[in-house]
């Protein structure tokens, strides 16, 4: 091929600014990719719903099934999230030959493997930067960069709209719901708030991360949750007399199991955090990740973990790697998935 055909699956928060990146940057990209990146349709629910980013119309289609299912489409980038219709928009991609990118967090931390297996089978990329920590680039480090060496412990702030709440009752003492509010006025949260505030869309974060850091299979049902909900001005307040923050906290760890086995363990809770510990000066929806390594010591990867650009942002880094990949015939299949398919003990968390 001479061109790689995209088409875009949802044109929300997100789908709208890739949507925009792909036409402003479509000089870099082609550049960088080896060939231009043709925009063949985007999906979305309702034709005449009002979005950020114009799109032609003769582009706009209600039939995402039809879109994937075109033979002049080579990559499906999917930013519909939730489980349906996404799953099986994903897996009839890939079924039909085409790479595909997304930011789907509910979708792999419930179901990755059958997602990762259909990409081995078909030959195609898979790849979900943005899937955890918006803009972050956390996940090719854990599955690769830091493949060498052996993670034991991942701590994150890695929901942007619980933070934001959180950071606003610190700094100005704001109720909850004004602080949501204003959260969900700037993008940050996710369509049912309730994925944010009960600690749902870190959890499923968490077991992405934990299923790479760990070279495993963790879903969200594995990951103790307890969200924000019942955090109070007074908590805040009394975390700040001990030079404290409260921060809710996902947590990946490699424990020695009584057997002497290696077991995870993840979870997802509002913590009390020094001020002088570096996820303290985590402020408004910023995320980070902090990573311990046997060999590497402590890293911290920080920055924008919510709202449309950044989360394009990661979208758009792996849609230059897998369209590069349709490019030259080779897939980074295997890079998408687990790297091994040991599956360690779940324990105690
Ligand atoms: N609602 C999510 C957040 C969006 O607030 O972090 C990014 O996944």
């Amino acid at each position: 091929i001479d061109r790689v055909g995209v088409a875009v699956l949802g044109c929300g928060v997100v789908g709208s600014q890739v949507v925009r990146l792909l036409h402003e940057q479509a000089s870099d990209l082609a550049a960088r990719v080896g060939a231009p990146l043709e925009l063949k349709g985007v999906a979305v629910r309702r034709l005449d719903a009002p979005r950020d980013v114009d799109v032609p119309t003769d582009l706009l289609t209600t039939d995402a099934m039809g879109l994937v299912a075109r033979d002049d489409v080579d990559l499906v980038i999917e930013v519909i999230g939730g489980i349906e219709p996404a799953r099986p928009l994903i897996l009839a991609a890939l079924e039909n030959g085409a790479s595909v990118v997304t930011a789907n967090k509910a979708l792999l931390a419930e179901d990755g493997p059958t997602l990762y297996e259909a990409a081995e089978k078909a030959g195609r990329d898979l790849y979900f930067e943005a899937a955890v920590a918006g803009a972050i680039p956390i996940l090719r480090p854990l599955r690769e960069s830091l493949s060498g060496d052996r993670v034991t412990r991942v701590m994150g702030i890695v929901n942007g709209t619980t933070n934001y709440i959180l950071d606003k009752m610190d700094t100005y003492g704001s109720g909850f719901e004004e602080a949501l509010a204003e959260a969900q006025e700037l993008g940050y949260a996710e369509a049912d708030p309730t994925a944010d505030v009960e600690g749902f869309d870190a959890a499923a974060k968490a077991a992405i991360l934990a299923s790479l850091a760990f070279h495993t299979r963790v879903t969200a049902s594995d990951v103790h949750r307890e969200g924000i909900t019942e955090v109070t001005a007074g908590d805040v307040a009394s975390a700040t007399e001990m030079g404290s923050v409260v921060k809710l906290l996902a947590i990946a760890e490699l424990n020695e199991a009584s057997s002497g086995e290696s077991a995870v363990s993840a979870r997802v809770h509002p913590a009390m955090i020094p001020r002088s510990h570096p996820l303290a000066s985590v402020r408004e929806a910023y995320n980070a990740v902090f990573v311990e390594s046997e060999a590497a010591g402590q890293l911290m990867f920080y920055g924008p973990g919510a709202g449309g650009s950044p989360t394009a942002s990661a979208v758009l880094g792996d849609v230059v790697t897998a369209a590069r990949h349709r490019l030259q015939g080779t897939t980074g299949a295997g890079e998408s998935s687990y790297a091994d398919r040991a599956v360690l003990p779940m324990g105690e968390t």
